[in-house]
């Protein structure tokens, strides 16, 4: 089996998060009434299409390199920062995140992220499955009660004094935090916090999973991985034979396998034909995904051949962010819904993801911080022209002194 590019495995790590979405949601969720089914799939369809659009822009900015991210933890985080965002701050927070606000409203976009960590978090023995939001409040920062007690019922984030002055033991606090949620597996979300910090938002994921069918580690072989055209390296290659749904994409020119987990969530691999990764990557979108899953078939596959692999990456996501339509929030955004003069700026978005795929199943964590500084309204009056002067006592409001300063260096 050939392989165009190492980055046919990283659609695998986007779909994995996404396909959850898809999957789980509709069908796990105990629906009540009619309406919160079709908030349910707005969710879900806004999220699959903001994991696509994100990912173009990861790829395009890292050509050659693997990609692994989360899309819904970043959606989560966004959404979380929205809570406390108004105006067209909201509006662009939203409407990146593919929200079409003429269809969805603010808060039922809130209580679909609610629903959806209450179903995401629901225990299970076939599945380690935890997702989680966090703030770090610096200690004399007054938030909002509102915020506080919406990022609580909507976001169950709990907040965590903080003292950012010493943003060494700022940082290892929320790094540690991050690393115990994800069993050690994303050790150093933040590399740098300012010491103007004052607000940091923070989500996780961690995922464990069994495949169905596991691959037997006595089969695992060193084999050929054609990273291009001339460049070969050698991989642990597992090996397996199964049924399992399938399909070949004559249209987009692809091959895909899903592989399901014990949980009877699945990995969706999609191999591009030879040259074809990024016309696959263009066409990345929703309806490719939902064509996908109304065409897979249950298919004897006799040979089966996947690398076993872990890959990592660490990211700054402000300026794709910006990219995707949201940029207020770094530069002159109107966050009165967190404090209320609302003088607050997002300094950084960042993102770190781990995969690791082997014979026994898949592990994968991530996590997005959002962290805050204050924008004290810094102005600046610079006496240097001339100008004029007056004294002025307070009690009789006389003019003792009045003058013109049109040259300070005349004696
Ligand atoms: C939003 O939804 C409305 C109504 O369904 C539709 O007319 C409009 O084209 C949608 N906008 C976008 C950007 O998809
Ligand atoms: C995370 O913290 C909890 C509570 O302090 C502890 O019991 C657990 O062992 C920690 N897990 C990891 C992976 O560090
Ligand atoms: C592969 O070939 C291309 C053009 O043929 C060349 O530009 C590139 O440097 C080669 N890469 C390696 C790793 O040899
Ligand atoms: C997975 O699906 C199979 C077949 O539909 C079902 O028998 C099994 O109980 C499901 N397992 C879980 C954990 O939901």
């Amino acid at each position: 089996m050939r392989a165009e590019r190492t980055s046919f495995l990283l659609v695998l790590g986007l779909l994995l998060t996404g396909m959850c979405i898809v999957h789980c949601l509709p069908e796990n969720v105990m629906v009540k009434d009619q309406r919160r089914r079709v908030d349910g799939h707005t969710l879900a369809s806004s999220n699959t299409d903001f994991a696509f659009s994100l990912y173009k822009q990861l790829a395009l900015e890292n050509p050659n390199k693997n990609v692994i991210f989360s899309p819904l933890s970043v959606s989560i985080a966004l959404a979380f920062l929205s809570l406390g965002a108004r105006g067209s701050t909201l509006t662009e927070i939203l409407e990146g995140l593919k929200f079409n606000l003429t269809e969805i409203q603010e808060k039922e976009i809130h209580q679909g992220f609610q629903h959806l960590l209450q179903t995401l978090n629901k225990p299970s023995n076939e599945l380690q499955l935890s997702v989680g939001n966090a703030m770090f409040v610096q200690e004399e920062l007054e938030l909002l009660d509102k915020f506080i007690e919406d990022a609580r019922v909507l976001y169950a984030s709990g907040a965590f004094l903080t003292n950012f002055r010493n943003p060494e033991a700022a940082k290892s606090l929320i790094n540690e935090y991050v690393k115990n949620k994800t069993h050690g597996k994303i050790e150093e979300l933040f590399k740098y916090l300012s010491p103007n910090t004052v607000l940091v938002l923070v989500n996780y994921i961690y995922f464990k999973a069994q495949w169905k069918t596991r691959f037997d580690p006595k089969h695992t072989q060193q084999a050929e991985f054609h990273v291009s055209k001339n460049k070969t390296v050698e991989v642990p290659m597992m090996t397996l034979g199964l049924e399992t749904p399938y399909f070949q994409d004559e249209e987009l020119g692809c091959t895909l396998v899903e592989l399901t987990y014990t949980s009877n969530d699945s990995a969706l691999l999609i191999l591009p034909d030879e040259g074809k990764m990024q016309d696959l990557e263009a066409k990345l979108n929703p309806e490719t995904l939902t064509r996908w899953r109304k065409s897979l078939q249950p298919r004897r596959i006799h040979e089966l051949y996947l690398p076993k692999f872990s890959i990592k990456s660490d990211y700054v996501l402000n300026d794709i962010l910006s990219q995707l339509g949201i940029k207020k929030i770094f530069a002159s955004p109107d966050l009165s819904g967190i404090i209320e003069t609302g003088d607050l700026v997002v300094s950084q978005v960042v993102h770190s993801a781990a995969l690791d795929v082997d014979e026994e199943g898949t592990e994968g964590a991530a996590a997005t911080g959002i962290s805050m500084e204050r924008t004290f309204l810094r102005i600046t009056v610079r006496f240097d022209r001339p100008f004029l002067i007056a004294i002025v006592l307070k009690d009789t409001q006389s003019i003792i002194f009045l003058g013109k300063v049109t040259n300070p260096s005349q004696v």
